[in-house]
């Protein structure tokens, strides 16, 4: 069943649905956004941070900033002192006046989501390791909040898939559900995608897609600690919590790709291993991926992902035409060159971790819906798929991956629970072996 599909399933309703928020003004008079006692007026928007880590800190600060309404009153996270550490960075800020957590407000825990999701706030910002996206995501539909989530949206199949139904939810609720693909709403990424749309490359013929970069953090095992704990608290390095560095981080571009395309691919093969991190703090993650993607049309898309010091980096995506090619840097500019002309280039512009918090707020103000989750799910649904084929070393079909059953996730959720990945006796976790693992 690993064969090329002509007929792949399709959850992408509007690919380029929440690029332009003046396009969303579109449907607003129509949809409407759900009510909260907050949403009509000049009234205070309450806010709760779940995943009090560098990106929802900064998630949380970005919200502050976007709009003069917003009041952060709630925080949860799995353990007390990463909320500590949060709030202390939160409350330096010029935006500190607007922060107001009374003291039981403040939630800690593996299952912390659910109380701060159950408070009296209208928003949610759903920033923990994406293992527990679906959960959360879960939780915050169900309880009627607007959310703002992290990409990537799974770390699995079922995930993701549990994602999609949630949405679905979502949507008749009427909620906003942002998800923080940046990239999407910074103004090069815009322009030069619109006007790739619009012919200025010609016929796609390929594209790249590079996140090279150097180690991450590593958080050493305390004396006491369960291996739910530890896992919990090197997520980064556990396939169930992250998805790899391939789905984690390299996310953002394979996003980027299918959006330029215009479509998600319908094949994967690739390789992949650990070479240089192959310590037991390591986890069981890879430290490099490189997967070849076909999408229907025949358009491939040559994927680069790596984490070792010492190599040549980049966080980039590119494409290549008919009549000329664009590439697009995450952290640095843009460039479009057609044939017979001369490039063209642009300027990064403003950091799209606001700009998305811009939107979303200016949405929520304006009463008008939002969801991003159908635009942004196959990019996450394409990234596990290209994992399937670096762990297996085997061609992997759409179809077949994204009707996998291979759940990720431990049965429960709790601090003396089994994860299913163990160390062996001298703290080693054994990692996917391609040509032997079955990874879907
Ligand atoms: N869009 C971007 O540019 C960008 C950048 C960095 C990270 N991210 C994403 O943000 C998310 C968090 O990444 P980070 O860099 O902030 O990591 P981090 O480790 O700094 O923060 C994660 C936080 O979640 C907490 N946590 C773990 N399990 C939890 C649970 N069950 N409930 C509540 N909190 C829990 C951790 O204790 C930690 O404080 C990831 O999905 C990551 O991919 C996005």
């Amino acid at each position: 069943m690993n064969e090329h599909t002509s007929n792949p399933p399709r959850f992408t309703t509007s690919r380029r649905s929440f690029l332009m928020a003046s396009s969303i003004g579109a449907v607003a008079g129509s949809l409407g956004i759900a009510r909260t006692a907050h949403a009509a007026g000049s009234d205070a928007i309450k806010i709760a941070l779940i995943g009090c880590g560098g990106r929802g800190t900064g998630a949380a600060i970005n919200a502050l900033n976007a709009c003069p309404n917003t009041r952060l009153v709630a925080l949860a996270d799995a353990f007390q002192a990463r909320v500590d550490i949060s709030l202390k960075s939160i409350l330096a800020q010029p935006c500190a006046d607007r922060v107001d957590i009374p003291g039981n407000w403040q939630f800690v825990g593996l299952d912390s989501y659910q109380p701060a999701i159950e408070s009296d706030v209208d928003m949610v910002l759903l920033c923990s390791p994406p293992g527990f996206r679906p959960i959360q995501y879960e939780a915050a539909v169900a309880a009627g909040k607007h959310v703002f989530m992290e990409k990537p949206l799974a770390t699995d199949a079922p995930g993701l898939r549990r994602i999609l139904a949630a949405n679905n939810l979502a949507k008749e609720k009427g909620l906003l559900v942002a998800v923080g693909h940046h990239l999407r709403h910074e103004d090069r990424y815009r322009e030069l995608v619109q006007r790739i749309h619009d012919g200025a490359i010609g016929k796609l013929m390929l594209m790249r897609a590079y996140f090279n970069t150097h180690n991450l953090w590593v958080r050493p095992r305390k004396p006491g600690q369960s291996e739910m704990e530890y896992q919990v608290q090197n997520w980064y390095y556990f396939t169930w919590l992250s998805g790899d560095h391939i789905v984690e981080q390299h996310v953002h571009d394979i996003d980027i790709c299918n959006w330029i395309h215009g479509g998600h691919p319908v094949s994967a093969q690739g390789m992949g291993g650990r070479q240089v991190r192959i310590g037991k703090e390591y986890g069981d993650i890879f430290d490099h991926h490189a997967v070849e993607f076909t999408y229907p049309d025949g358009v491939k898309m040559y994927s680069y992902c790596r984490q070792t010091p010492g190599c040549w980096t980049s966080f980039s995506q590119h494409a290549h035409g008919t009549k000329g090619s664009a590439r697009l840097d995450g952290e640095g500019t843009a460039e479009l060159s057609i044939d017979g002309e001369p490039s063209k280039r642009w300027d990064r512009g403003k950091d799209g971790h606001q700009v998305e918090m811009d939107d979303l707020f200016a949405a929520y103000i304006g009463g008008r819906p939002t969801n991003e989750v159908d635009a942004t799910a196959d990019g996450t649904m394409t990234a596990i798929l290209g994992r399937m084929a670096t762990y297996s070393g085997k061609e992997v079909s759409w179809d077949d991956a994204f009707h996998s059953n291979l759940d990720l996730a431990p049965e429960t959720l709790t601090w003396d629970a089994k994860p299913r990945v163990l160390p062996d006796e001298k703290g080693y976790y054994p990692c996917a072996v391609p040509g032997v693992t079955q990874a879907w």
